[in-house]
């Protein structure tokens, strides 16, 4: 195998939550490119049409319009793959969502949405594509998009950091139990990325002075979706074969400090 090889995805059924936008669109791209056959899932279906429509090789990927919390048609959805595409060799959740908001003005439920989202989801879709009749003979490798929130503070951003740790500090438990198994887990964690629906979202709250501020401490600069996106290419594939329980830092430096 040349070493270009190793980082190749050719015949893989990767599944991708959040792929309608963002860094989850920019892997979907990305996973096609190396030819993998994706499968797309989010809420919105004519915004998974437009990434489709940016994939190559269009005819081996399949969209699929649904809520990554409603966990309990999660095996369905797994089914229903392996039994047409066969059995599943990666996983990217990319899904999630962020709330900008001081503590006081937090309600329990706030929390919990967004632990839905960002992390029971994550580790429903793993436990079900980690079952022997649906993960890849050949082992699997899964990717959970964290943030450098999820190790660092940030100033209302309490139930983003929160669940950000726990899906770093998750993947580890399920990195031990599945590695038996030739499963690989392991997460990356981004800095600020540039030219997402999230993170206009959070410019769009911010002073120009804020604005500055942010950019100043990316030592690289901000980063874009194929920055993320390349990093997962590496773990999904052969080349990254022995590393799980990992978070790859990915953030122009930010954390450097
Ligand atoms: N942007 C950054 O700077 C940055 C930095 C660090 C980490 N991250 C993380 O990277 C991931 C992607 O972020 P992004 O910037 O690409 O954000 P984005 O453009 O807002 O994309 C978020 C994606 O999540 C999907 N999603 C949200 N809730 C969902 C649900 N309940 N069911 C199914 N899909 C759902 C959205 O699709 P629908 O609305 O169509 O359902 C969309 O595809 C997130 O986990 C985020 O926390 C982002």
């Amino acid at each position: 195998m040349t070493s270009q090889d190793l980082f190749s995805l050719a015949n893989h059924n990767i599944i991708i939550t959040g792929a309608s936008s963002g860094i989850g669109r920019e892997c979907a791209v990305s996973c096609s490119k190396r030819g993998a056959n994706v499968f797309l899932i989010a809420r919105n279906n004519e915004r998974l049409a437009e990434t489709l429509s940016m994939m190559e090789n269009n005819i081996n990927h399949q969209i699929i319009v649904f809520d990554v919390v409603d966990f309990d048609e999660i095996e369905g959805i797994i089914r229903s793959i392996v039994a047409v595409h066969g059995k599943i060799s990666g996983f990217i959740h990319c899904a999630g969502s962020e709330l900008i908001l001081p503590t006081i003005s937090m309600k329990a439920t706030y929390y919990q949405e967004m632990y839905n989202v960002n992390v029971v989801s994550a580790f429903e879709f793993a436990k079900q594509i980690a079952k022997k009749k649906y993960c890849s003979d050949n082992g699997c490798s899964m990717v959970f998009i964290a943030s450098v929130m999820g190790t660092l503070g940030q100033i209302a951003h309490v139930s983003y950091c929160a669940t950000k740790g726990a899906l770093i500090a998750g993947s580890k438990a399920l990195a031990l139990e599945y590695a038996p198994k030739g499963i690989r887990i392991n997460t990356v964690s981004p800095a600020q990325i540039e030219n997402t629906a999230m993170t206009d979202n959070m410019l769009a709250k911010m002073s120009d002075k804020n604005k500055m501020d942010i950019l100043s401490m990316h030592p690289l600069g901000l980063g874009n979706t194929q920055d993320v996106a390349s990093a997962c290419i590496y773990l999904l594939s052969d080349a990254a074969r022995w590393i799980t329980g990992t978070n790859l830092i990915v953030d122009g430096g930010y954390s450097t400090r």
